[in-house]
Formats: structure tokens, sequence, C-alpha cells
């Protein structure tokens, strides 16, 4: 099998969390023989060669993070530059996010579903899993940690070209925290991770604090 892989985020190569998220992917994939082209829709240079790949290729791979609960809006502006295939192509999504409770993203996959058949292509199904802000502001085994799960969903699609199994559905984890969770997530963002977002807010050049209200 050969996939045409689009990484959808608006953000650059270097510091999107999907491209870090697909390297991982690749990995899993690989392992059995797939082959792969990979594209960025950050950078409209490329735009031309994707459009090229996109009626080409029958397996595609759209990973995308979720932007205000949907797709980004660069990916829609050159989704909406396609015209429909009709050929029996198969679309799967990665669809990431930061926030980590699968139901925020659900109606985000429900979009996917349908931009698919907007698309005259087959769905394959997409792999949802939140819980991913963290993948830039980390470096080696920390960002493994996140990241590396991955690998093993490179294997499924591989093996199923699509995310249809119980692995995957799987691995979006939880769809809604326990109510203990929430609490103890409550008290570690008001103290710990307040502390660590205006540090890594500071080693970006922020000289304001994060709760900083200019139009007030
Ligand atoms: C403008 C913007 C909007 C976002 N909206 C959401 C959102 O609605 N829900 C969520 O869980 N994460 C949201 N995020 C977080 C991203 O989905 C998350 O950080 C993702 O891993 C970014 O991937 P990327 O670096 O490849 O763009 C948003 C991030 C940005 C910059």
């Amino acid at each position: 099998m050969h996939v045409l892989m689009i990484n959808g985020s608006p953000r650059v190569k270097k510091y999107s969390n999907t491209d870090k998220i697909l390297d991982k992917f690749i990995e899993g994939l690989c392992e059995t023989g797939t082959t792969y082209e990979r594209y960025e829709i950050s950078d409209r240079k490329q735009w031309e060669d994707i459009r090229k790949a996109y009626y080409d290729n029958n397996n595609i791979l759209i990973a995308l993070p979720l932007y205000v609960e949907c797709i980004p809006g660069l990916l829609m502006e050159f989704l909406e530059t396609l015209t429909p295939k009709g050929d029996g192509t198969r679309i799967a999504y990665i669809l990431q996010s930061g926030f980590a409770e699968g139901i925020q993203l659900r109606c985000g996959e429900a979009y996917l579903e349908k931009l698919t058949g907007y698309l005259g292509c087959e769905y394959a199904g997409t792999l949802v899993k939140g819980d991913n802000f963290s993948i830039r502001f980390f470096e080696g085994d920390m960002r493994d940690k996140v990241t590396g799960p991955y690998t093993g969903m490179g294997r499924e699609y591989a093996a199923n070209a699509g995310f249809g199994t119980k692995e995957c559905k799987a691995f979006t984890g939880y769809e809604i925290f326990p109510a203990h969770m929430r609490i103890i997530l409550g008290i570690v963002f008001r103290t710990v991770g307040r502390v660590m977002f205006t540090k890594i807010s500071r080693s970006w050049g922020c000289t304001r604090p994060l709760d900083y209200r200019p139009y007030q």
C-alpha cells in the first residue's frame, strides 16, 4: 500500500505537534513495507503538488489538529480547491487536540465523515486523540511518551487500511473524565500548571501576565 499523508495544521512543520505525531505513526506504518509521501498544508508552495497527489493516490491520510472545535481554516481553504473524485479513494484522518477528553473531538470527527462524502471518497475512519498540547514543549523521552503510542496506530492503519478496529477506538482514552479527576486537574491547572505555563510563555518572550486583558 502507498499512502498520501497530509499534515493539515497551519503551524509550520518545525513547531507542529501533528508533524511529531506523524513521525512516530510512520515508524509503525513502514514496518510492513507500506510506503508514503508526505506534505504540509502550512506551506502554500506545496499546494500544487498536494493537489496532484490527491488525484493520483487511492489511500489518503489527513492528520489535523482541532482548532476551535473543528478543522483548521487553512486546511479548509485548501480542500475547497479540490474536485470530488468518485473513484473509490479512501480517506482516513488523525484528529488530535490539546484538551484530553474524547467528547470534545466528536463534532470534528462527525464533520470529517461528511467531508469525505463531499470529496466523493470512501471514509476509512478517524483516529481521535486529545492531550497533545505538550508535544512542542517537550523534547526526548518526555516527547516520546506522548507521541510513541502513535507507532502502534501506524501498524493498525497499515494492517487495516483505516482506523476501524477496536484498538483504534480505544486509543482515544477517556470520553469524559470522572468527577474526581476533574477536581484534581482543576487544582493542578491553577497551581503547578500556572507556574509551568508562565515559565513557557516567558521563554517565548512574553512579558505580560497570562491573564493580561489589554482591551479591558
Ligand atoms: C487557534 C487554536 C485553536 C485551538 N482550538 C482547540 C480546541 O478547540 N480544542 C482543543 O482541544 N485544542 C485546541 N487547540 C490546541 C491544538 O489542537 C493542539 O495544540 C494541537 O496539538 C496543535 O497541533 P499543531 O501544532 O500541529 O497545530 C487549539 C490551538 C490553536 C492554536
